[in-house]
């Protein structure tokens, strides 16, 4: 097993990484004394996949557990989901000397921590990601939070786990584009902050494309270290956490003028290539670093191109409301060699436009 740990003074929590973790979770709660009962929070879907193994393994360890669920999907992201999984909480009789466990994706994992977050101002909760992108991204660092019609993740809250279990072998029962999705966000590590790693993935594509379990559970941990130091240093994205969102601002925009036909990662591979554009025309990236970049999307099977028929006028008019630009002026994460990057938002409309492609 593989540990780590987030550094945060009294909130410092523990990450760990297994093949097999799931049926384990019972065993690890016990000896950490967290909660004297567990509500599961998944969505149809993953209760039916996964729910089963963790409700058995809590029972096996004499740990009363009860499982709520609610429809997949991002559009049950919202103030009603979390209202309804509140009254179902009060209604069991849910108190504070109980914990939530975040079992799924993103979606869940930010449904979950908010309602932990409010719910009788505050209860424990752990985090269980069932894909990639949760295992190396979302399920560490504490962002919560639910969509409104304005805008994704508008209402929120920083609120940390007591835990993060991470089961590499949930993996193998993902579809392909799962995988994809998180594999986006690992390549954004190793441009933003680990030449090394980067080289890493480029020497060991075939066995990240065929989750082999040393080396998918190497790439999680290693993706989590970078994570847990980056939120140690800036828990609150005053400074320096804002280089997790290299690709993201244009990603958004791309997924918001698709009309969130295009999945998160896939958006996020297209951002990170254009944006690595603005960091060669502002003569801060070589081109051949762009290119590298460019070739290790494309070795795993991401899209590099922003599809034509994406509405550019649209798409600048998301990049001024996205909610971290400032005063309507996005912000862009931009990378001077691989693993290093500067935060500016001291690029000009013309060069965006040419960056959409
Ligand atoms: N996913 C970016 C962050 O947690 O800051």
């Amino acid at each position: 097993m593989k540990q780590l740990q987030v550094g945060l003074d009294d909130r410092a929590y523990s990450i760990l990484i297994k093949e097999g973790l799931l049926l384990e979770v019972g065993q690890e709660l016990k000896l950490r004394q967290i909660a004297k009962r567990y509500i599961i929070i998944a969505d149809d879907n993953v209760a039916e996949l996964f729910g089963g193994h963790v409700v058995e393994s809590l029972r096996k360890a004499d740990i009363p557990v009860d499982l709520l669920t609610f429809p997949h999907g991002e559009a049950s992201k919202n103030l009603a989901t979390v209202e309804k999984l509140s009254r179902d909480l009060a209604r069991l009789g849910v108190d504070r000397q109980d914990a939530l466990i975040a079992l799924g994706g993103g979606v869940t994992g930010d449904i979950t921590g908010f309602l932990a977050a409010i719910y009788m101002r505050g209860i424990p909760f752990i985090q269980i990601p069932t894909t990639l992108l949760a295992q190396v991204d979302s399920s560490v660092g504490g962002k919560t939070g639910v969509d409104i019609p304005e805008g994704k993740n508008l209402v929120g809250c920083f609120y940390q786990p007591q835990c993060v279990f991470i089961d590499s072998a949930v993996l193998s029962e993902l579809p392909r584009e799962e995988l994809l999705n998180g594999l986006a966000e690992v390549v954004k590590y190793g441009v933003i902050y680990d030449a090394d790693f980067f080289n890493f993935l480029v020497a060991n594509k075939k066995s990240i494309l065929d989750l082999e379990p040393a080396v998918i559970e190497a790439v999680i941990a290693h993706c989590c270290n970078i994570k847990a130091r980056v939120v140690e240093a800036d828990e609150r994205e005053a400074d320096l956490r804002r280089i997790l969102n290299y690709g993201h601002t244009l990603g958004h925009a791309v997924e918001a003028a698709s009309n969130f036909t295009i999945a998160h990662g896939m958006a996020i591979s297209m951002g990170m290539v254009a944006v690595n554009t603005l960091a060669v025309k502002k003569s801060l990236l070589t081109e051949d670093k762009a290119q590298r970049v460019k070739d290790v999307l494309l070795g795993f099977g991401l899209p590099v191109d922003i599809p034509p028929e994406l509405d550019r006028r649209q798409m600048k008019e998301f990049l001024k409301s996205d909610k971290k630009s400032v005063g309507g002026k996005p912000f862009f994460i931009l990378p001077i060699q691989i693993g290093k990057v500067v935060i500016t938002d001291d690029v000009d409309d013309a060069l965006i436009e040419e960056a959409f492609g």
